[in-house]
């Protein structure tokens, strides 16, 4: 039963995903990455890069290679991917799943602003009257604070943005998590950091200045994630996929 998967990458999760499936040799195993990243790290088996042309894209794709079933495996702050493989999926019949990490909840002592959008983020901050803060959204969006010229910055992203953005007053800082706790904590002291603004991606590798927030009552925008169909089901580990992928291939 080698049958042709789809895994919509660009995540841990869906390495991890490929990974397994192409140890098990079970499957014919196709990953996508969306090509934002140049010389991205390839996952285990077949791998095609760049974007399908919408849905109707995705769906020629999906009847050429007769894809048995799709897992959805993008980042949680993937607003339109998870949209068109539903659309696709339907349109062609094929069983659709989608893996993703659990959100981060609020503990106790957190000081969590949740925003649904970047406009609202920036007014919270105007409310917080935060004036040191630090940004740690990646790089595709940060143009919507370049204007709140009376605050302070320190900007954390994996690489320069190119071009940078105009803030008048930012510090950047170029490093790839998992960050540690004490490091962490030492960073917000050091900067003197008033305020986070992050997503919530819900990954352990990032997770530790929440903790180093809490624990210095720092306010924290977070911002919430996309919404998603409520048609197509969701599981949180990669196990569970396996599982979900054992029933489909009786069927
Ligand atoms: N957004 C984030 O914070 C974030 C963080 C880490 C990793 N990523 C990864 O980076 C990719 C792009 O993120 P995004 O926020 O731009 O996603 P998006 O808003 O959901 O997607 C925008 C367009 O990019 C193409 N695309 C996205 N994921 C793809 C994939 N896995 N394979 C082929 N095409 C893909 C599709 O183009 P067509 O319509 O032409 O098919 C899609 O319509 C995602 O795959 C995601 O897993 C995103």
């Amino acid at each position: 039963m080698s049958y042709p998967i789809l895994i919509l990458g660009g995540t841990t999760e869906a390495y991890e995903l490929a990974d397994r499936l192409v140890a098990a040799g079970q499957l014919r195993v196709i990953s996508s990455l969306a090509g934002r990243t140049e010389s991205p790290r390839l996952p285990a088996g077949e791998v095609r890069i760049g974007g399908f042309g919408g849905v109707e894209g995705l769906a020629e794709f999906l009847r050429i290679q007769a894809i048995r079933c799709v897992i959805d495996a993008t980042h949680p702050f993937a607003a339109q991917m998870g949209w068109h493989a539903w659309e696709a999926c339907t349109l062609c019949d094929v069983p659709l799943l989608r893996l993703e990490r659990p959100p981060w909840t609020p503990a106790s002592g957190d000081r969590w602003e949740e925003v649904a959008s970047w406009s609202e983020a920036v007014e919270r901050l105007q409310r917080l009257n935060a004036k040191r803060i630090f940004l740690a959204i990646g790089r595709q969006e940060l143009q919507h604070f370049a204007g709140l010229d009376d605050r302070w910055f320190l900007i954390r992203l994996v690489s320069p943005p190119d071009p940078l953005p105009p803030f008048c007053r930012a510090e950047w800082l170029y490093a790839r998590g998992p960050f540690d706790l004490a490091a962490e904590r030492a960073m917000l002291d050091r900067y003197r950091i008033e305020a986070i603004v992050c997503k919530n991606s819900g990954s352990e590798a990032t997770a530790a200045k929440l903790i180093a927030a809490r624990e210095r009552a720092i306010p924290v925008v977070m911002r919430k994630r996309p919404p998603r169909s409520p048609e197509v089901q969701s599981v949180a580990t990669v196990e569970a996929v396996l599982d979900w992928l054992s029933r489909v291939s009786k069927m």
